[in-house]
């Protein structure tokens, strides 16, 4: 695996890679980014496999874990080697920020004010922008997210189609720990006890999601019924909300395809977490 700190470097690998498939990480990395590396690999036709470590000023909101979140280079460097990734791009702030960032990718509202963007203004029109940025240096056929950030999925599909990049955007399953746990770089920051009720949040999720499959209609009280037992056991949730799929609106007829999500602190750590109905 080459590395390449500088875009320069990245583009002129890029030139002669092929079509590519590509993995943004902002590092720390887990089985589910290793998941996203080897579905990477696997895309039809993909010639290399091109993944970026950066972690993201623009998409943290003030007071938020910019400053503590886990710079872990060299292990992370390890994992993406093993699992075959070609090309490292890894700048460092200068390099992707090298003056404030005044031209920005501003998400319709709908999408982004919502959910996570309601808890962390903001949030998405920072991971457009570094999104697109990377989309632009990069230049891949496709790129692999992890369906755990599933309005950030949402949000970048959009981006993609109103902006018609030539890229197709492959959301992954999450990856999760044996008891449910979905994997996140965040999951580090859990004491012992906090890691044993963690998959409390999986387990109301899976719950309603399996009630609804069953024909349940009653979202509001599987919502409430979920929101109490997460904030008897020491939760803070945000929000653990039944949506649709498509733009992550309310549901209004049916049949519609459904995910539920939530997003909930428990300590100083806040998970969030989703399964498609
Ligand atoms: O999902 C992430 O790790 C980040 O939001 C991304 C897509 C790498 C942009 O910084």
């Amino acid at each position: 695996m080459r590395i390449h700190a500088s875009i320069a470097s990245l583009r002129e690998a890029r030139a002669v890679a092929g079509r590519v498939a590509f993995v943004p990480t902002m590092g720390n990395l887990h089985d589910g980014h290793i998941a996203l590396v080897q579905a990477a690999r696997q895309h039809a036709g993909i010639d290399a496999v091109i993944a970026s470590v950066f972690v993201n000023r623009l998409q943290f909101g003030q007071g938020e874990d910019f400053d503590k979140y886990p710079r872990t280079f060299e292990a992370d460097c390890e994992k993406l080697a093993a699992a075959g990734v070609d090309h490292l791009f890894a700048p460092d702030e200068a390099v992707m920020y090298p003056q404030p960032q005044r031209y920005c990718v501003e998400p319709d509202p709908v999408h982004a004010s919502i959910l996570e963007g309601a808890f962390r203004p903001g949030h998405f029109r920072g991971v457009a922008t570094i999104v697109l940025k990377l989309f632009n240096i990069v230049q891949p056929d496709g790129a692999i997210f992890g369906k755990k950030d599933y309005q950030q999925v949402m949000v970048l599909k959009n981006m993609v189609r109103e902006l018609a990049l030539p890229i197709d955007i492959i959301a992954l399953d999450t990856t999760r720990a044996a008891d449910g746990l979905a994997q996140s770089s965040r999951n580090g920051y859990l004491t012992m006890e906090e890691r044993a009720e963690a998959p409390r949040l999986y387990r109301q999720l899976s719950f309603i999601a399996e009630a609804v499959r069953q024909g349940a209609g009653d979202f509001a009280r599987l919502e409430a019924a979920a929101l109490t037992e997460l904030e008897q056991n020491g939760w803070k949730p945000d929000y653990l909300t039944v949506r649709r799929r498509t733009d992550l609106q309310a549901p209004k007829e049916p049949e519609e395809p459904l995910v539920v999500l939530a997003a909930a602190r428990l300590g100083t750590t806040r998970l969030i977490d989703n399964i498609e109905i």
